[in-house]
């Protein structure tokens, strides 16, 4: 246990202090980027599945006027790393999936590359390609681990016999479709070179990482590349890592004449080069004895993975931890497709693995005969079921009494479809919510003084929109023992200390804790009153505890659900969410964490659906007119409140990250109330209204 800090700026609703700038409009995006004599880049995507190149014609498009280089892998420089096939983009004539870059213009405006691009003329030599994700595909096949490094499968013997021997089982498939990250902000690169140093301005969750990634592709050390993020409109885990347009950006910008290139991906192409969610298929079996208590919990999940480059979902880890069972099984299959590489998106395994269990939860408290929330209590473990170690904190069933109390939970009917009110049925439903606690070694900070009595706090992190730049200066001030005015923040940049990933939930608790480190070195070594210029860099401090406890944050979702009665048109008239987080350190950003991704989840519950045509391997509606995510008219009422608590165990901020459980367990709540409207239970995602009418 580690002595906390006191609580002043903490705790305290400070306004986003790059609010101003943004709503201004002066905040710097990765485009917006003043760079001298810019040139533009359209990319040439391929429109086969699976094949080769085998004949392009770049001539028409070099004639163009304004047109400074077509790249294709005919002329395109070498990169020093290729083992990542989603990164090594124009090396080969390969083409693995649909979407994927095959060439590239480099011209004088954005305008220019784009009309070229359409000139380049290609010929393939085409593939029998296989995008059709099915659970019987015969290339099925077990990964070796799933993404977060968990194990691929836990397996119990007994599991089937305790299932045989149960007196309750629910044995269904759930489903979940292709999602897809959309950030306000497109992915975009800006790429220059100098004296054979890479710059870019990226818009990413970690500057750094990219430095990582980048770097060895050109050959280089990872001091070469800088790379600059102060500003980023959202990302959702698809800027988690970088994507192919970072690399083809630095490729352009090899033959740009030591110009700079300005790359933004439109909306269309986002679809199959920034990563997306992989469908899931998920058998779940529950067995209980007629009181309710699991005997067996059995999640056999199946997703997708590109076959140039392995992304194993870890959709049934959160099965491992969440109730008490005596007999537990979950398991991993992939199949490999000639589709776009999935990547993360909000909450990966958590997300979408909590969907099918909830609603397994739900279908087993109706064939019990017990309240949903009951149900749960009576399956509440007194340690980690997986590891066996105790949790540093849960607080699920209080967050659940909580709700139950504010969201009105007593007056819900047992009996579905039992209230009928001006042509919609009506109903509530619940689900839990969980996300793991990470906190991240690898992270520096530096802290120094001015003559004018500021501190500058110095870490390589990335704001993707969360709110990290009012948030890290609330907890420097505490930790310098000053007001947030007195201190001077700088992130988004590898010029400072190093620092990982803004995912995960991580950031807050792994660079806050970092800041925390280097402001304790610099009082240990300065005193209460340094001189000006006075500096200590520090790093992460070790964290005992987290090999000792399990460490997770719960939640507690509450939908209250209208169905129309003719049309089956689906809407949620009320949402609440209760979260466990440990402590919040600013309770207008984090409610801002909590409502978005409750919202997003309303987005997975009724509209987020990325539809294959499997016959040309592309998702069809890739452009925000035809792939829906909620907007204003979609959202009523959805509030988030959290349980005043402090995770001892947490490091010394005690809060546990509040970016992704926000959407866990909104989609389940929202499809349990909407069987508790209708009597209709829809196993498979969104719940769009043709699956009500009845
Ligand atoms: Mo988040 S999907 O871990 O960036």
């Amino acid at each position: 246990m580690v002595e906390l800090l006191k609580w002043t700026a903490i705790g305290s609703s400070l306004r986003r202090l790059d609010g101003v700038a943004k709503v201004r409009g002066t905040a710097r995006y990765a485009f917006d980027q003043q760079v001298e004599n810019p040139t533009y880049l359209y990319p040439v995507q391929s429109t086969i599945a699976l094949g080769k190149v085998s004949k392009m014609d770049t001539g028409r498009a070099e004639g163009v006027n304004g047109v400074i280089a077509v790249l294709s892998h005919l002329n395109a420089p070498k990169l020093e790393q290729t083992d990542d096939a989603e990164l090594a983009v124009l090396q080969g004539t390969h083409i693995g999936f649909r979407g994927q870059f095959i060439a590239a213009v480099l011209a004088e405006t954005p305008e220019i590359a784009r009309h070229a691009a359409s000139l380049v003329a290609v010929e393939y030599q085409i593939a029998e390609h296989d995008a059709a994700f099915r659970a019987e595909h015969p290339g099925l096949y077990a990964p070796e681990q799933v993404n977060g490094d968990f194990d691929t499968d836990t397996t119990e013997e007994d599991v089937e016999s305790a299932l045989e021997a149960s007196a309750v089982v629910i044995d269904q498939i759930y489903t979940t479709p292709a999602e897809h990250n959309n950030p306000m902000e497109p992915h975009a690169t800006v790429a220059q070179w100098h004296n054979g140093e890479l710059t870019l301005y990226d818009s990413t969750q970690g500057v750094h990482p990219v430095r990582q990634s980048i770097a060895p592709m050109f050959g280089l050390v990872p001091e070469a590349v800088r790379v600059i993020a102060p500003h980023v409109g959202g990302g959702f885990g698809s800027k988690g890592l970088p994507h192919a347009h970072v690399v083809l950006a630095a490729l352009a910008a090899q033959c740009s004449g030591g110009r700079p290139v300005k790359f933004a991906l439109a909306r269309q192409q986002m679809f199959s080069l920034s990563g997306y969610r992989t469908p899931t298929i998920q058998h779940v079996r529950l067995g209980a004895g007629k009181d309710g208590r699991l005997v067996a919990i059995s999640q056999d999940a199946v997703s997708q993975t590109s076959r140039i480059k392995e992304f194993a979902e870890q959709t049934a880890v959160p099965a491992r931890m969440m109730y008490s069972s005596p007999n537990r099984r979950t398991t991993h299959r992939l199949v490999p497709l000639d589709v776009a590489v999935p990547s993360w998106m909000r909450g990966p395994g958590e997300c979408p693995g909590m969907f099918g269990p909830e609603v397994a939860m739900d279908e087993l408290a109706e064939a019990c005969g017990l309240d949903p929330i009951e149900l749960r209590v009576r399956n509440e473990p007194d340690r980690d079921p997986d590891s066996g170690k105790p949790f540093s904190s849960r607080h699920l069933l209080e967050c659940f009494r909580t709700g139950a109390e504010r969201f009105g939970w007593g007056r819900r009917s047992s009996q579905p479809r039992a209230r009928l009110k001006d042509g919609w049925w009506v109903g509530l439903g619940v689900a839990s919510a969980t996300y793991p606690f990470m906190r991240n070694p690898g992270n520096a900070a530096r802290i120094s003084f001015q003559e004018d009595g500021s501190y500058t706090v110095q870490i390589g992190a990335a704001d993707l929109g969360t709110g990290a730049w009012t948030v890290l200066t609330q907890i420097a001030a505490d930790a310098l023992h000053v007001s947030p005015d007195q201190v001077h923040l700088e992130i988004g940049d590898t010029s400072l200390p190093v620092a990982t990933v803004a995912g995960g939930s991580s950031g807050t608790a792994s660079w806050g804790g970092t800041i925390i480190a280097a402001a304790q070195a610099f009082r240990r070594e300065h005193g209460a009153n340094p001189a000006p210029g006075a500096q200590t860099q520090a790093e992460a401090p070790e964290d005992p505890d987290a090999e000792r406890y399990a460490m997770h944050s719960f939640g507690a979702q509450f939908a209250e659900t209208r169905v129309h009665a003719d049309t089956g048109e689906v809407r949620v008239s009320r949402m609440l969410g209760v979260f466990s987080a440990g402590r919040i350190i600013n309770p207008r950003t984090a409610r801002s964490q909590f409502i978005g991704g409750m919202t997003m989840g309303i987005g997975m519950a009724f509209h987020e659906d990325g539809v294959m045509d499997p016959r040309f391997g592309m998702i069809v509606n890739h452009d925000l007119a035809d792939y829906h995510i909620p907007t204003n008219a979609d959202i009523t009422d959805v509030d988030a409140i959290w349980l005043e608590e402090t995770d001892h165990r947490a490091g010394p901020l005690g809060a546990r990250g509040i970016g992704e459980i926000g959407i866990v367990g909104a989609a389940a709540a929202i499809a349990n109330a909407t069987y508790n409207a209708t009597g209709l239970r829809v196993r498979t995602l969104p719940l769009t209204p043709d699956k009500f009418l009845f």
